[in-house]
Formats: C-alpha cells, sequence, structure tokens
C-alpha cells in the first residue's frame, strides 16, 4: 500500500522559524533520499517560493521570468475539489514546481484566506479533512514525506493542516514568552485532537536562533530539554547565514562551505541530525 509520511511546522506564534524549518528539513530529507514535497498554506512574506528563488506571478506573460500558479493548493478546500480531482488526469502535477534543490513545492496562493473563510460554511464533519482528502488521493502514492508549513494561528487552514499531518515540528526561539507557548501547543493539539478524533502529536521541538553568547538562548534549551527530553532536537544556531541565503532563494544546503560562516555551517548541520531524528519518529509512529 502506497503511504507518505507528513509532517507540519507549526507553532501559534510567527517569526520563530516554522518556515525555515519546513524549507531545511525538506532538503535534508531530500538529500537522504527521500522524495519530498513541500506545501505552503501560510503565505506570509517569507515564502517558501521566496525560499527556493521561485518568483510567482499573477500574470502568465511576464518580462522577468517568474512563473503563475496554474492549479491553486486553495481549490483542495473549495466546492469543485472533486470534480477537478476527477477530470483532470495531471492535476499534483499542475499544482507543483520542482525547486533546484529536490523538493517539489506546492505555492501558498492568494486564495487561501477566501479557502480559510468558506471553510467556516462546511458542515462540520467535512471541515477539517479536505487536505487529508487531498494526500490520501494525489501524494500518497507520489511521494515519501510531505511537508506543510502552516499559518502561526488556529485557522481552518491549519487546523487542516495538523489533521491531515498529525505529527508537528515545532520551533522556538528564546524569549520571555516562549515557555508557556510549548505548554500551549500541547494544550491546543490535546483538545484538537479530542475534537476531530486523531492523534496529535509534537514529533519535534526544535530550539531556533539559539546563539551561545546570550544566557536567555542557553537557559531556554535547558528548559526545552527538561520538558521534552524525547522529541527535542538540536539546536539551530543564530546566523545571517539563513536570512542572507533566504533571500538568494536558497537553503543553507545549496551554499559552498567557503561562502557559510561557522555558525552557518552549525545551523546546517542541526537541520540535517534534527531531519535524521524528525524521519526515524514518523517511522516509529
Ligand atoms: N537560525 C537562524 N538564525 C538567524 N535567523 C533566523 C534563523 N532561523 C530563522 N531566521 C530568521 O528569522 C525570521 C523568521 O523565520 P521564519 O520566517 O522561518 O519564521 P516563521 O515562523 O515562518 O514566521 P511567520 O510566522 O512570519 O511565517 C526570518 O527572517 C528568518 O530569516
Ligand atoms: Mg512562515
Amino acid at each position: 500500500m502506497a503511504s507518505v509520511q507528513r509532517a507540519a511546522t507549526y507553532v501559534e506564534k510567527g517569526g520563530v522559524g516554522k518556515t525555515t524549518s519546513a524549507a531545511h528539513i525538506a532538503v535534508a530529507a531530500h538529500n537522504m533520499g527521500h522524495k519530498v514535497l513541500l506545501v505552503d498554506l501560510a503565505g506570509t512574506q517569507n515564502d517558501l517560493a521566496t525560499h527556493f528563488g521561485i518568483s510567482i506571478v499573477d500574470e502568465e506573460t511576464t518580462t522577468d521570468g517568474g512563473v503563475s500558479i496554474d492549479a491553486p493548493i486553495s481549490a483542495v478546500f473549495g466546492d469543485d475539489w472533486e470534480f477537478l480531482r476527477d477530470n483532470i488526469d495531471d492535476l499534483l502535477d499542475r499544482m507543483t514546481f520542482a525547486t533546484d534543490e529536490g523538493p517539489d513545492l506546492i505555492p501558498a496562493d492568494p486564495g487561501l484566506g477566501g479557502a480559510d473563510n468558506n471553510l467556516a460554511n462546511v458542515p462540520l464533519e467535512e471541515r477539517y479533512q479536505k487536505l487529508d482528502g487531498f494526500v490520501e488521493d494525489l501524494v500518497a502514492n507520489q511521494y515519501d514525506l510531505v511537508v506543510f508549513d502552516l499559518p502561526g494561528k488556529e485557522d481552518n487552514i491549519a487546523l487542516n493542516g495538523l489533521f491531515a499531518a498529525r505529527n508537528v515540528v515545532a520551533p522556538l526561539k528564546p524569549g520571555a514568552f516562549e515557555r508557556d507557548q510549548l505548554q500551549k501547543l500541547d494544550a491546543t493539539l490535546e483538545e484538537i485532537s479530542s475534537d476531530l478524533d486523531v492523534d496529535l502529536d509534537i514529533a519535534l521541538v526544535i530550539p531556533t536562533i539559539i546563539s551561545s553568547q546570550e544566557t536567555l538562548s542557553e537557559s531556554f534549551v535547558e528548559y526545552v530539554t527538561e520538558e521534552y527530553p524525547e522529541i527535542v532536537g538540536e539546536p539551530v544556531t543564530k546566523t545571517a547565514d539563513i536570512g542572507n541565503n533566504q533571500n538568494n532563494g536558497r537553503t543553507l544546503f545549496a551554499v559552498p562551505d567557503d561562502e557559510l560562516y561557522a555558525t552557518g555551517k552549525r545551523a546546517r548541520e542541526a537541520y540535517s541530525t534534527n531531519t535524521e531524528q524528525l524521519l526515524s519518529q514518523l517511522t516509529d509512529r
């Protein structure tokens, strides 16, 4: 039977490294020999398309070499979805873009906001299962791993992502409220699990943007390690290399060693280790 491993980067908080982690985990898993699909359901400024140097434009004809979205991911949440799925043979192909670094990508599209609103009118027993159906119908027999980048808020799109993924990767950066954030995430997942009758779990907690020079960083890593000994990952070092290379449309994995700071190499290494840990965690479940 075809099966695909699933994970979603999710914390109800902005700017903690969800998108960065989704991109780096996807590329690391590809480099380990897996066929990987990345799905952007967040669509914020640091979106996954930009992260891989893919410029999405509205129009078919452009001067700057951008590409336009033919079949948007938001269609999965719409009334016509079953019709599209049953009548367009190469639908998944038309939804995905190949990245330079290996994983395929389904970019965010402007329709996601409207899709979130429309889902509120869908009967409860179907509302949160749309994305899961898409994975079962089209993705499961094509890929080994699907990674969803989710919005940093609990909207209907995020709930679809959590339901489809089952496994949460929670990146957290040091800060006054981050401890509460983790407990809140636990509580949220428990609540959703019982509401939706699924078993949602945190598969990996990644302390991100960690600097050995900052005492807050050190105590934060200690706290996470004590609270979540089984699922804490390797802390990802704070490095200018991440943002700089995102702006150039690549992850740390696409950068030659001699163009990286020591911090960049450490961060890259941490994402490799974390991806191995995540994959073994997913296989065990
Ligand atoms: N290890 C790191 N070192 C330094 N900067 C980092 C690191 N990881 C991520 N960043 C930067 O932190 C910012 C937030 O990261 P990212 O966009 O991945 O977070 P997010 O949780 O997806 O945010 P949003 O909620 O806005 O979608 C970005 O500018 C990114 O370049
Ligand atoms: Mg993001």
